[in-house]
């Protein structure tokens, strides 16, 4: 299955769409695509075939948020944590990341016609070499591409990304490219994976769980400690880590 689907939707989506759109609409949606152990448990199905219906969830998502005209969406793919699951599960979410990206790389047209830029935000290093091609080859192919943006977290975590750009700040301190004391918030965020992007306006857990899980935990703060939309639930939650 394709990232980036075509299609029209059906005349219950296409209410619920017309109500959403009534109101104020998020420009950044994030999501953390858990469950799907969970879901493949339930359904007596392979562990590895819940993750490829998560994927599939993921591009019938996207399909939602083009038609809702939301432009950026940040998707958590892979935790840094999750390369402590057994050798079996990790193999066969990079094997099913590295099909999916070739699957990118043969869309081009597509993904001009909608211009939609791919961004992979994490420490990549960390991912076997043929994935790490692959997938710069799909950013690359994308990077001029301005109306729509996918963001993929894959091997990140967000006190990983603060602590890289803290190592960043420090370095410039160290080579006299900055001083010291020009590490504020804002220099911060631009040394930040997602220094391309807005704060997301809403955060979506598709298990249900109210848990940041370490998933960007600079980026969800909002100006005037307002936190729109579903954001407000973790605010109010008690349970939340
Ligand atoms: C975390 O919880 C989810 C993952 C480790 C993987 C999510 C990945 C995908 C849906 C595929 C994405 C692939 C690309 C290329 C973007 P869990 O789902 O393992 O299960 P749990 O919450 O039920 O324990």
């Amino acid at each position: 299955m394709s990232w980036i689907r075509e299609g029209e939707l059906n005349l219950l989506e296409r209410i619920s769409a017309n109500i959403l759109m009534a109101g104020p609409m998020p420009k950044h949606v994030a999501f953390i695509m858990d469950g799907n152990r969970r879901f493949a448990h339930k359904k007596n199905m392979e562990r590895q075939d819940g993750h490829m219906q998560g994927f599939n969830k993921l591009a019938e998502t996207l399909l939602w948020c083009k038609h809702l005209s939301i432009p950026e969406v940040t998707v958590y793919a892979f935790s840094i944590e999750n390369f402590k699951r057994s050798k079996e599960e990790v193999d066969g979410l990079m094997e099913l990341a590295r099909q999916k990206f070739e699957k990118l790389l043969e869309e081009q047209e597509n993904l001009e016609k909608h211009g939609v830029c791919i961004r992979v935000l994490g420490d990549l290093n960390m991912l076997p070499l043929d994935l790490q091609q692959v997938i710069a080859k799909a950013v690359i192919m994308t990077k001029n591409h301005n109306k729509c943006f996918l963001n993929v977290c894959f091997a990140y975590t967000s006190r990983y990304e603060i602590t890289n750009a803290v190592r960043e700040m420090a370095l410039g301190v160290e080579q006299g490219l900055i001083k010291a004391s020009d590490v504020s918030e804002a220099l911060l965020s631009e040394c930040l994976y997602s220094n391309n992007s807005p704060n997301p306006d809403l955060l979506i857990r598709t298990s249900g769980e109210v848990r940041l899980s370490d998933f960007l935990l600079w980026q969800v703060w909002k100006k005037n400690n307002q936190y729109d939309m579903g954001l407000w639930r973790f605010r109010n939650m008690p349970e939340v880590r």
